[in-house]
């Protein structure tokens, strides 16, 4: 039988931040990720490096999916950390460049999300702030093949992001979801400023992005999908 919920495509989808706002947007949505977590939230998923998935599967991505997302890990991609992809044994490969150039082979639309110092085309920013949220946690966002996304008013932050710094503590509406100690969120903040309820692992907290940024990004995907369609 046909199904008729479009599809996207997760890579990078660690425990689905993202997935869980474009699910929201009324997609299915299947991620992939170097790592299993029992958690994720996706209809379906792949174990798999996220570019040799894209290039081993091509023709049946192109087939099923209506949009890829990929968040590559941005470890790699702060200042310092820049030029070190040719180092034997860097615990952090720099993965934007190789997951740009399966996702344009691909030919369907795209959104590659990173943050302030990665190399991508920077089409729209996110901040927690837009959708009321307790972080502020920048994103940036490449929007490939046409796809295009309103830019929502950047609004000026209420205070401080609460915690420790320089020895003096700050105290203020958003949390720190980054790092650990000194201040920084606890698991059960970090769920209540994005939005997240079905993880309590630290790491993946800190790295999802909050559902609400890929919401708004899907509503105007499926916007942009119906013109396609008329056009
Ligand atoms: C920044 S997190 C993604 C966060 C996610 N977008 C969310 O909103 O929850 C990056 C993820 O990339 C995964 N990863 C790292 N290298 C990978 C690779 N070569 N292929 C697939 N996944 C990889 C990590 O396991 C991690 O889960």
């Amino acid at each position: 039988m046909h199904n008729p919920q479009p599809e996207v495509l997760d890579l990078f989808c660690c425990a689905g931040g993202a997935t869980r706002g474009y699910q929201e947007a009324g997609f299915r949505v299947t991620g992939v990720d170097i790592v299993f977590r029992e958690e994720y939230p996706g209809e379906e998923f792949h174990q798999a490096d996220a570019v040799e998935f894209v290039w081993d599967n091509m023709e049946e991505i192109r087939r099923r999916f209506v949009l890829a997302h990929a968040s590559p890990p941005c470890q790699g991609e702060g200042a310092p950390a820049k030029g070190t992809n040719r180092v034997r044994g860097n615990p952090h490969p720099r993965l934007i460049e190789p997951t740009r150039a399966a996702l344009e082979a691909l030919g369907l639309p795209y959104v590659i999300e990173n943050v302030a110092g990665a190399e991508i085309r920077k089409d729209l920013m996110l901040c927690g702030e837009m959708f009321g949220l307790g972080v502020i946690m920048h994103r940036f966002f490449e929007l490939g093949w046409r796809l295009e996304i309103p830019q929502p008013e950047h609004r000026k932050h209420r205070g401080r992001v609460r915690g420790w710094r320089h020895g003096r503590y700050y105290d203020g509406p958003y949390v720190a979801a980054y790092g650990n100690g000194g201040g920084k969120a606890t698991v059960a903040e970090m769920k209540e400023a994005k939005g997240i309820d079905w993880t309590d692992e630290h790491l993946a907290l800190r790295e999802a992005i909050p559902p609400a940024y890929t919401r708004y990004i899907g509503e105007y995907v499926r916007e942009f999908l119906a013109l396609e369609r008329a056009a």
